[in-house]
């Protein structure tokens, strides 16, 4: 290893992970520890619960790393850890790790927005991935469909009026007793499904504008089950049928404002990421109507779609090198924003020249 190394740490939910990268992209190892045993028996993550686990977890990871890798903190030139946005309580926990690794070791300090470690995600794996590319950002916490112009320029096109698409598939899991995190549960459970046998709202179909909203489905999707149970609660629900349904309305909800993005922007190249972008049956769309549309599809390894530190890693060293610092006065944000807004006018081209010009 002869290269610059950064400790990568992220907590921003329940997930404690740490990283070391060399270079821009080269992973030296990756630890993790994941709290979903600890969350499961509950439906979901309990940020009290969030941040005592990360607190348990962090140094013995980081002992972990250093002594599965021989490093030295010495060799170490940077740390970057998640500031936001997130759960306050977890992003505490690493972010004052991270502050008193680096006054103990001399190091330099980066705070990195968690949403830009999701961008990072697919720079750090496709090498030939130049800006501007069009990035979905789809997870637990977030639906956002993003411009990335350049390094450190974001342009949000659109995100959701409610729901995160993962939160959806949280939701629809709990309701119908298959577990947590609803999102592995319920594509698993589509296996074998048939995807037309319900259909499920699209929202916002038709509204000409980069917007999600995935309440209504959830809403759906309980008075569906409810209407199968009968009164008496001893229907038949055939669970594959409705994962398989359910999984093809929450694709297409994001299939349809990444197309509307891809026409109105002109970009031609698309990235996702976040946990949903882990899910086979968008991935496959995706895939499929860059074929048919003529643009380039991006797809990280399922590795790097949930939360990771190697992701923030990259994103902070990216930081580092144009010359971005944080100091020891470095404080979580749980709602910190990196995005531009942008009102589009979606079918005013004159309009979209002057405003998106890349
Ligand atoms: O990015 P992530 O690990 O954490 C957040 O920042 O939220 O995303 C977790 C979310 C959960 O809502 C989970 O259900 C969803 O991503 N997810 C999936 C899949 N894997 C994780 N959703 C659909 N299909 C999957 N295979
Ligand atoms: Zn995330």
């Amino acid at each position: 290893m002869s290269g610059f190394l950064t400790l990568g740490i992220e907590t921003s939910c329940d997930d404690t992970a740490l990283a070391l990268l060399e270079g821009e992209r080269d992973v030296v190892c990756d630890v993790i520890s994941s709290q979903i045993a600890d969350h499961s028996k509950f439906g979901g993550v309990v940020p009290e619960l969030a941040s005592r686990k990360h607190q348990e977890a962090l140094l013995p990871l980081l002992r972990s790393l250093l002594s599965q890798t021989g490093v030295k903190p010495c060799d170490i030139g940077l740390i970057a850890v998640t500031a936001g946005p997130g759960l306050m309580g977890s992003l505490l926990v690493g972010v004052m790790a991270a502050k008193a690794l680096s006054q103990g070791w001399e190091t330099p300090l980066i705070g990195v927005n968690h949403l830009e470690g999701h961008l990072y995600a697919n720079v750090l794996a496709n090498p030939g991935l130049i800006p501007p590319f069009l990035c979905l950002i789809a997870s637990g916490g977030h639906t956002e469909l993003v411009l990335m112009r350049g390094r450190g320029e974001y342009i949000l096109l659109g995100s959701t009026r409610d729901d995160a698409a993962g939160e959806a598939y949280d939701k629809a899991a709990k309701l119908l007793g298959l577990g947590y995190p609803g999102g592995p549960a319920i594509e698993s459970a589509a296996s074998g499904g048939d995807p037309s046998a319900f259909d499920f709202p699209v929202a916002m179909r038709g509204s000409g504008a980069v917007e999600f909203s995935f309440s209504g489905i959830k809403t759906s999707l309980r008075t569906t089950v409810q209407k199968l149970n009968g009164p008496d609660g001893t229907g038949h629900v055939p669970i594959a049928d409705i994962c398989a349904s359910f999984q093809r309305a929450v694709t297409e909800s994001l299939l349809v404002k990444i197309l509307l993005a891809v026409r109105t922007t002109g970009v031609k190249k698309v990235a996702i990421s976040g946990g949903v972008a882990a899910n086979a049956a968008l991935r496959e769309a995706l895939t499929e109507a860059g074929h048919k549309r003529k643009f380039d599809v991006y797809l990280p390894p399922k590795k790097y779609c949930t939360d990771n530190a190697i992701m923030i890693a990259a994103a902070g060293k990216a930081s580092f090198d144009r010359g971005i610092r944080s100091g020891l006065s470095l404080t979580p944000d749980p709602s910190w924003s990196i995005w531009r807004r942008t009102e589009f006018m979606y079918d005013t081209p004159k309009y979209q020249a002057a405003t998106i010009r890349l």
